[in-house]
């Protein structure tokens, strides 16, 4: 690899004819390149913004590359007198006999990291969107092999590339195109060769996982029915995971009367599935609960139909525990985690849940089901209560389950509902490595009360007005909890990307998939779990 850039060099030299300018020198170059060889190999460099016009602040990798291809790569882009942006690119063609397109691509400012007031790192985010940018542009020229630059962070690299290239057309005949992205010139340039790569792969894992959840949301609820979601679970998790599906009858024997309220009003048969990663030998582990509501059409209290394809996407709270517990498996955490999804369609129909029914959920506490549309909350009910039995050291729920949230806080971040300090500073660090971020919102007893007056039984699965609706649906699945780390999280406002976040295509999100990742990394580090 080395031999041919050398090689090339010094036929660069040779053209060194002293009356042409060093511009047309590096044109007869591209010509004497661009007719010798066909090419489809792509190479992405990171530049820092820099306001200098006459010199250009590369990354390390770029830096060599531009040493060893003579500093061609910089007189090139110092021929145009405006310094890069952050978030902009040139793309350079054969300036390499390797590669077809060298696509430079501005990762913002040196030494960006921390910044307090968007509670991100935004020197990791900037990468991530830099070189997603890349990937994109570059599969547009057709190339399908692209080597990206680490751009000083070799997991952030890795993440914005293999989530900018997710595409979900399992459905469609015209397939997009996805080209093979690995690590650039970590085995030439650099001598950390084996640590590059295992944080590349970790990177590329963490992707993986929220690409399963974006793929599991975004798949249409005529074909991912409870029973489906069970059986994709269950190909691509067990052979690291213990996966059990139960079945209506075992929901029946553990009395989840609130669960079933909201399965009845449909013909598919609901499901609960038990997952269990054991990289650790522990009697107390994490639980993950996740709303799987295959689809969300309201049951008898029915939404307006703008809009409602969407709620194929009201599994988001499964697709994303599902999507972490990939991710937890492939990296072989030292954790043990336990997952607990009730999956169920909300359906109108002659056998549906009618408003003003009561129902007993797992714990003995009796619901008024006001609004047949406030269904999470009850199936989360019954998940929450069951998953006290394993003796978790925490439990963190994931749920679409109010257009409160999206109200609250938009896609801005997701809605963290917990009753424990550490858990939130713990989620909230997690969340400044993933870029996907959080937001601590209130349990005070003021939502509690909005739901605990009730006509006709213990609780209202409605808080009586629309004000704070998504603190008086936390306020609800309280009343299911007793553990000490508990955290509920509300992702309906996140569950779509509509641009917001540049890496990641428009459709479903899959976040806060590489949050929780991250925060059961966190978790591993201490020794109980
Ligand atoms: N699945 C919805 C919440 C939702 C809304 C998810 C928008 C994603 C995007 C949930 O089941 C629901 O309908 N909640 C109601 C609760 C209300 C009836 C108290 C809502 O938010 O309107
Ligand atoms: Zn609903
Ligand atoms: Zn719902």
């Amino acid at each position: 690899m080395a031999a041919s850039i050398v090689k090339r060099v010094s036929r660069v030299k040779k053209l060194n004819i002293s009356h042409i300018s060093a511009r047309y020198k590096l044109l007869t170059g591209f010509r004497h390149f661009s007719t010798s060889k066909q090419w489809n190999k792509a190479l992405v460099l990171g530049v820092y913004e820099n306001e200098s016009t006459d010199s250009i602040d590369f990354t390390g990798t770029a830096r060599k590359f531009d040493e060893k291809a003579d500093g061609k790569i910089s007189q090139l882009l110092l021929t145009v007198k405006k310094p890069l942006k952050c978030g902009k690119t040139r793309t350079l063609h054969a300036v390499d006999p390797e590669f077809s397109s060298v696509l430079v691509t501005c990762i913002g400012k040196r030494g960006e990291g921390y910044d307090e007031l968007e509670t991100v790192d935004k020197g990791r985010e900037s990468i991530r969107a830099a070189v997603a940018k890349a990937v994109l542009q570059l599969r547009e020229l057709g190339e399908n092999e692209i080597e990206v630059d680490s751009c000083g962070d070799t997991e952030a690299s890795a993440e914005g590339c293999h989530l900018a290239l997710f595409s979900y057309d399992d459905l469609k005949a015209e397939k997009s195109r996805k080209p093979t992205v690995r690590i650039s010139c970590a085995t030439r340039y650099s001598q950390d060769k084996n640590s590059m790569e295992k944080e590349w792969r970790k990177g590329a894992i963490l992707a993986e996982g929220q690409n399963l959840s974006r793929r599991l949301m975004e798949m249409p609820a005529n074909l991912l029915t409870p029973t489906k979601f069970a059986e994709i679970i269950k190909e691509q998790l067990a052979d690291k995971c213990e996966v059990l599906v139960r079945d209506k009858d075992w929901a029946e024997s553990m009395k989840m009367g609130s669960f079933l309220s909201v399965a009845r009003g449909s013909v598919e048969p609901p499901v609960f599935l038990e997952i269990e990663y054991k990289g650790r030998q522990s009697d107390s582990p994490l639980a993950l609960v996740g709303k799987g509501v295959t689809f969300d059409t309201g049951g008898i209290s029915i939404k307006p139909s703008q809009g409602m394809d969407a709620m194929r996407g009201d599994m988001g709270g499964a697709a994303c525990v599902a999507g972490s517990l990939l991710s937890v498996s492939k990296l072989q955490l030292p954790v043990h985690v336990k997952a607990f999804i009730p999956l169920c369609e909300n359906m109108p129909s002659g056998s549906a849940t009618k408003p003003g029914d009561v129902v007993t959920a797992m714990n003995g506490k009796t619901i008024q089901v006001d609004n047949t549309d406030a269904e999470g909350r009850l199936i989360l009910a019954d998940a929450l209560c069951y998953s006290e039995q394993f003796n978790p050291s925490l439990i963190l729920d994931m749920a679409t389950l109010t257009g409160a949230i999206d109200v609250a806080l938009g896609a801005g971040a997701a809605g963290v509902f917990t009753n424990s300090d550490d858990m939130w500073n713990k989620l909230q660090k997690a969340s400044v490595r993933s870029g996907d971020r959080v937001w601590r919102m209130p349990l005070f007893n003021h939502y509690t009360k909005k739901i605990t007056e009730c006509q006709l039984a213990d609780l209202n699965n409605i808080g009586g007005s629309r004000s704070g609706g998504a603190c008086t649906a936390a306020a609800f699945l309280k009343e299911f909890v007793n553990n000490k780390n508990w955290l509920h999280l509300d992702i309906a406002g996140v569950m779509t990307n509509s641009g917001d976040v540049a890496y990641l295509g428009k459709g479903m999100s899959g976040r806060p998939t590489r949050t929780v990742i991250e925060f059961i990394n966190l978790m591993s580090k201490e020794t109980k779990n």
